[in-house]
């Protein structure tokens, strides 16, 4: 079985409402081949979830995330945006546990769980986010720090509900600053995440889940970071608000 492979876009707090409508124009009017098994997620701030909801109809192999919601059902949560409502508005994915989040919002392992669970009853893929800091890194504790944020945020979940997570890995050492892991050092981690995910849940249920790499990916270096047997595509920051460079990036999906 071939492995769905994921273009995502994480735009991040970016772009006005005219800006992002260019960006969506220019990004859906370059053609591209796609296979049954490639996909492209467009994560874009809530206020343009319609919008970018109503350009990607009838393109298939697009599709819409939001880039957060909240661990609660509905009720008296002054800004917050229910999995309920995502669903309701047909947007399928939800960026979960971005490193943005954990560091500016306290986002924990924990509540980070949470939030999987809803966004799973409400039938949203969560694209989970891992990853570890720098210190960690230069300490050489990778393996175990990216396996407990695993431990703690997915392994509550039955095989069934497991199945339907996409996991990215974005070392934060190279979000946004131009450092890109090496081909190398993504395999590495990303063959680490699925055995974690084997020993709890079998290698059948380990092969069939769609690992990404995130972290300065760009045009230019996509086709080698996703060339690599565990990497199954990228969430793309910077490079996605750009649509030529994205558009080399969907075009380096295996
Ligand atoms: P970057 O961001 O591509 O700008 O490094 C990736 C991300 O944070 O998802």
């Amino acid at each position: 079985m071939m492995r769905q492979q994921i273009a995502a876009a994480n735009w991040k707090m970016n772009l006005t409402y005219a800006q992002a409508e260019d960006l969506l124009d220019n990004l859906l009017q370059d053609s591209h081949t796609f296979q049954p098994h490639q996909s492209v997620v467009l994560a874009v701030p809530f206020p343009y979830l319609s919008l970018a909801k109503s350009k990607v109809t009838g393109k298939a192999n697009f599709f819409v995330a939001a880039q957060n919601c909240y661990t609660q059902k509905s009720g008296a949560y002054t800004g917050e945006t229910s999995a309920e409502m995502l669903q309701s508005m047909g947007i399928e994915f939800v960026i979960i546990g971005h490193s943005e989040r954990r560091e500016y919002f306290n986002e924990t392992n924990a509540i980070l769980a949470e939030k999987v669970n809803m966004a799973l009853t409400y039938s949203l893929t969560p694209i989970f986010c891992c990853g570890e800091p720098l210190q960690i890194r230069e300490a050489g504790t990778q393996n175990s720090y990216v396996a407990a944020q695993l431990e703690e945020s997915l392994f509550q979940l039955s095989v069934e509900q497991l199945k339907k997570i996409v996991i990215a890995y974005e070392p934060i050492w190279a979000i946004g600053t131009g450092k890109t892991a090496t081909a190398d050092q993504a395999q590495e981690m990303h063959a680490h995440l699925r055995k974690t995910l084997a020993d709890q849940y079998g290698q059948d249920v380990a092969d069939t889940i769609s690992i990404l790499y995130g972290g300065s990916v760009k045009g230019s270096n996509a086709k080698d970071i996703f060339s690599r047997p565990d990497v199954d595509g990228g969430l793309v920051g910077g490079a996605s608000l750009v649509a030529a460079d994205f558009g080399q990036i969907i075009d380096a999906l295996k």
